[in-house]
């Protein structure tokens, strides 16, 4: 069994917040956000928008895309770490919102590394037969868990959801290879200073920022190779890298590391800023839908974030 990939979706907050909007309240520059991560503006949920809410959209126009109904899911995962509620998972909130009455859904939490993790655990799934169809999610508000006061993390961030449908078949493969890693002691370059079983308040973000690029640059360039390597591909192979999207820099740096031209690496950041575990999906869904990103085409994702965790992917779309 193999797993393809039938339709991808996402979703942003209504209210774009330009850089210069953001330079209002906060002790910063557009020239500065731009040069040191290549971010312009980012999309920030409002009162009425939620994890739940733009992850369901996103899914949505999932199924839309794979022209499916709802009822043909039967396993969810989402990836997140700015859930609706500490419990239940908000997969089972969005299985609620997509009127499904049975099926298999949980959240998984490896930060930016959330929908590499989940692509990895559906995938298995669906190879293994506990299920046929699943919508695969990254969906975040991290605008609710930023220090508003701490300028050298709050212009990162954005909102944001991304979805795909993925679907079991027999003698086809669209998931080619998928690896995955974290390094627990790093916990302290990029945490959460919160949470129900600690202080029992929500918390926010803390990043040792120069720290994290060291570490994702050297990581991600190595997990590239290893999940080519995994799935018999090389860099000439390669019709597009979908990386996640942290830092205009780190997508350089990376692309060069592989020799890989930067025409083929899918920028968002510029028009999302970093929106953690939908980033990658919600990339990808901006690739297919703008037409570069084609049936058959071979693609890699990669992630790093929180944890440290980091990931890649590749895949024939
Ligand atoms: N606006 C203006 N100045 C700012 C600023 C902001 N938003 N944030 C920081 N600065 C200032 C600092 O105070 C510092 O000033 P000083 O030299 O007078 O002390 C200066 O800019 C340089 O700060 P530094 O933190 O060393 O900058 P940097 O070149 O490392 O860039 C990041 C900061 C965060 C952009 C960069 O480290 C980065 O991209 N790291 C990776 C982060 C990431 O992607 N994390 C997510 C992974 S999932």
């Amino acid at each position: 069994m193999g797993s393809v990939i039938l339709g991808s979706g996402s979703a942003l907050p209504k209210r774009c917040v330009t850089n210069e909007e953001l330079a209002q309240s906060v002790d910063t520059t557009n020239e500065w956000i731009i040069e040191r991560t290549g971010i312009r503006q980012r999309y920030l949920a409002d009162d009425s928008e939620t994890t739940s809410s733009l992850a369901t959209e996103a899914a949505k126009k999932a199924l839309e895309a794979a022209g499916i109904d709802a009822a043909d899911i039967d396993l969810i995962v989402l990836a997140t770490a700015t859930p609706d509620q500490t419990f239940p998972a908000t997969a089972t909130t969005v299985q609620a919102n997509l009127g499904i009455k049975d099926c298999i859904a949980f959240d998984v939490a490896a930060v930016c590394t959330g929908f590499l993790y989940a692509l990895t655990v559906s995938d298995s799934m669906l190879r293994g037969g506990n299920a046929r169809r699943a919508l695969v999610i990254g969906a975040e508000t991290f605008s609710r868990i930023l220090d508003w006061e701490d300028r050298t993390t709050c212009v990162l961030f954005g909102d944001g959801a991304g979805a795909l449908v993925l679907e079991s078949r027999e003698g086809e493969d669209g998931i080619l290879a998928t690896r995955l890693h974290a390094a627990g002691h790093h916990n302290e370059l990029l945490y959460v200073d919160g949470g129900p079983s600690t202080t029992q308040t929500v918390g926010h973000l803390r990043m040792r920022g120069r720290e994290v690029f060291r570490h994702a640059v050297v990581n991600l360039a190595e997990v590239l190779n290893e999940v080519m390597e995994a799935a018999g591909m090389t860099a000439a192979d390669i019709d597009w890298v979908v990386p996640h999207q942290a830092n205009a820099r780190i997508l350089d740096a990376t692309a060069k590391k592989l020799s890989l031209p930067a025409d083929k690496v899918i920028v968002t950041v510029d028009q999302h800023a970093n929106t953690s575990a939908a980033s990658v999906p919600l990339a990808f869904d901006v690739a297919v839908r703008d037409g570069r990103i084609q049936r058959g085409d071979m693609v890699v994702m990669e992630a790093m974030g929180g944890g440290l965790t980091w990931g890649a992917a590749a895949l024939r779309y």
